[in-house]
């Protein structure tokens, strides 16, 4: 069984959806010859193709995308193929309606649209794995089969009766049929919603029970479960005849879903990036992108794909902007330096009608190589051919952001504080310190092996389990460095209390505090943090941290007390452990986390002499067997010119270099002589 794909080069392609195009003669030729002469070499086929596979219950007709295959394949062409259960035929809804999908508040959808089936549809299951196992039987073994899709972009959940039934047994299993145990998990006597049987047992939703926050985390953790559990019989079916390596595309920033539990059943990672370039400042959109680059490496610890992104623009946000000379670009090498194996875009081909016709493709219906974004695609696939030898390679991190996805879950559910919840959003802020200053981060959850890093950083971990507790203190224990912040540990994983103080349990000794209260301010309102010789700005979110062991480093004012601590360090077993205990301004994250950098020798990866003093510039490092290669990549809207730290070979300009010179938005990718 193969983990990842099998070619020495980076795939380059994205979507394509021919069959949207079958009355319109020459179109595969045109495509063909344009394909070509843009270097993608893989297109992804089939994603919502169902209706052309199977045209009517049990008829299959293979005919045209065997036609399709051959003619990508005579060119030297690569694909990926999708299983095609995202968008179910028109016939197949008609016929077992009980694929559709049932709202929240109990009503049944219509036919339409297209990631909204029942996942636990029997029909449904039967039907999708008998056209699965069709496919793989038939193509799972082509030689120019890179990888299968499957599906497209799961997400949402359904409330029918058999999903209902599902979700009863998952909370019965997991509080071993025992309605006290669950009555005390979920705190049920609150309110006095106490359940007598697990029968009781039903969804949280707007209109029914939506404070019990143990029930509503049960139910998200069904949702994954659910899709899960219909994605491994995709997975299944397909490697029934086929050894290909198999993914699944997950999205930018969504939150439905916890993809961590997807990992262990997929070979490689793939996401669907699509940042609002040029919205907010440059820095802060580029950050955010590559958190998710981040985020995807990590989650096999390997190369992933990036497997769509938007060639020009898109055209379902509320503004689409172009990307600005050179961002397509840099964009798709942003990717790359971040441990993508592939620039995909969504679409091929831009489609004639329905509701992605001004979605940025990368023929547009002019249907020409004349246009501003082919040439960029074009150029793009040029820059990729020269930088082959990196695919497959790696990259090493010492510093690791936690991502904790139930975490998320509880925090934002929390009734308390509501403007000031918006956990990615705080975590980014974090994250963002370190890609400034060109370090390399992975992103994980608490319950990842950790012994491999030298500084943890967990933001806002409201949530930790007896096993997320163990791990952050044998890491400290054993030599590690954790930054924590305000909002650590409150709760468990049905998200009670701890009793006895916050932060829970050990963690008070390995910070060596005792967070007695929290308190906010209006947004208007701020306070001044004393850290060294500065002040900064904190305000919205502050704790009153008593000391038990820890040093002071930063304080602020208290009505109160008199003064509080902002920043505490605590030397516990081999290992440092911080607390931040207030939101801040950037500059204030930024001062003293550049003190703990410098303290563990965590170094900048940019290769410039005099270090970087240009907002935007940003380095990062993939490495294979030994080789180093480095990306510069330039964010800001000016250029950027410096003297290198040594002498480096330009891969994409071919020529040995002592600086960079690069264009507003520009990059350099740099192999060490
Ligand atoms: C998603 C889907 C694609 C397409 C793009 C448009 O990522 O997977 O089918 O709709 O968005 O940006
Ligand atoms: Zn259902």
């Amino acid at each position: 069984m193969k983990d990842r794909i099998d070619v020495p080069f980076f795939v380059h392609g994205g979507d394509y959806n021919p069959e949207q195009w079958k009355d319109y003669s020459g179109i595969l030729e045109k495509d063909i010859e344009l394909m070509k002469e843009s270097r993608c070499n893989t297109m992804t086929i089939g994603i919502f193709a169902w209706d052309e596979l199977e045209p009517s219950d049990g008829t299959y007709d293979f005919s045209f995308f065997d036609k399709v295959i051959a003619m990508l394949k005579e060119n030297g062409i690569y694909f990926i193929l999708a299983t095609p259960s995202a968008s179910r035929p028109r016939w197949l809804a008609e016929k077992y309606p009980e694929v559709l999908r049932t709202c929240e508040d109990g009503v049944k959808m219509r036919y339409g649209e297209r990631h909204n089936h029942c996942y636990s549809s029997p029909a449904y299951r039967k039907k999708v794995a008998e056209i699965d196992e069709l496919l793989s039987k038939r193509y799972g073994n082509d030689d120019h089969l890179l990888a299968w899709h499957i599906s497209n972009e799961f997400g949402g959940a359904c409330y029918c009766d058999l999903c209902k039934e599902e979700f009863k047994k998952l909370v019965k299993n997991r509080y071993h049929g025992d309605i006290n145990e669950l009555n005390h998990a979920y705190w049920a006597a609150f309110w006095g919603h106490k359940y007598n049987s697990f029968d009781q047992i039903d969804p949280p939703g707007a209109h029914g029970d939506n404070s019990l926050h143990g029930l509503s985390l049960d139910w998200k953790r069904f949702v994954t479960d659910r899709t899960v559990d219909f994605m491994r019989c995709e997975i299944d079916a397909v490697k029934k005849y086929s050894d290909k390596p198999v993914t699944t595309n997950m999205m930018f920033g969504f939150t439905g879903l916890n993809y961590y539990e997807f990992a262990p059943y997929i070979d490689f990672a793939s996401w669907d990036n699509y940042p609002d370039w040029h919205s907010q400042t440059q820095t802060d959109v580029a950050a955010k992108s590559a958190f998710w680059h981040d985020f995807y490496r990590s989650l096999k610890n390997a190369p992933f794909m990036m497997m769509e992104s938007a060639p020009g623009l898109t055209n379902w946000k509320p503004v689409n902007k172009l990307k600005r000379p050179g961002m397509d670009e840099l964009a798709a090498i942003q990717a790359i330096a971040h441990g993508s194996d592939s620039v995909q875009y969504f679409q091929w081909r831009k489609s004639r009608g329905s509701s992605e016709k001004f979605h940025g493709a990368v023929v547009d219906h002019v249907g020409t190589n004349e246009t501003r974004v082919f040439k960029a695609v074009k150029r793009t696939g040029e820059v990729l051919e020269r930088l082959s030898e990196i695919k497959g390679s790696g990259v090493e991190a010492q510093v690791a952001i936690i991502f904790d996805w139930e975490n998320m879950w509880a925090f934002e559910q929390s009734q308390q504080l509501e403007y000031n919840k918006d956990y990615r959003n705080d975590v980014y802020e974090y994250y963002k310190v370190f890609w400034e200053n060109s370090i390399s981060c992975d992103i994980v959850n608490l319950h990842a092996d950790l012994s491999k890093y030298k500084l943890v950083v967990a933001v806002e971990q409201y949530m930790v389990d007896r096993a997320a507790i163990d791990n952050i203190v044998n890491f400290v224990k054993n030599g590690g460095v954790i930054l924590a912040t305000y909002e650590t540990g409150y709760v468990n994983e049905t998200d009670l209390c701890y009793l006895g103080g916050f932060p829970a349990e050990e963690l008070k000794d390995v910070f060596g505090i005792w967070n007695e209260e929290i308190d906010t301010l209006y947004p208007e309102e701020s306070f001044e943090i004393k850290y060294g010789k500065n002040t900064y700005k904190g305000g919205r979110w502050m704790e009153t941290v008593r000391l038990k062991g820890a040093k002071t480093l930063a304080e602020r004012e208290s009505e109160f007390d008199g003064s509080t601590p902002c920043l505490t360090v605590n030397k516990f077993g081999d290992g440092y452990a911080y607390y931040n205990a207030c939101k801040s301004d950037e500059a204030f994250k930024k001062a003293f986390i550049k003190d703990i950098l410098d303290r563990f020798n965590i170094n900048s990866l940019a290769p410039i002499k005099d270090g970087v003093d240009h907002d935007g510039v940003v380095a990062h490092k993939r490495v294979k067997d030994g080789t180093e290669y480095t990306f510069v990549e330039n964010y800001s809207d000016k250029p950027f010119n410096a003297a290198l730290d040594g002498e480096y070979y330009d891969m994409v300009r071919g020529e040995t270099v002592k600086s960079v010179d690069l264009n507003p938005f520009g990059f350099a990718v740099l192999k060490k002589n």
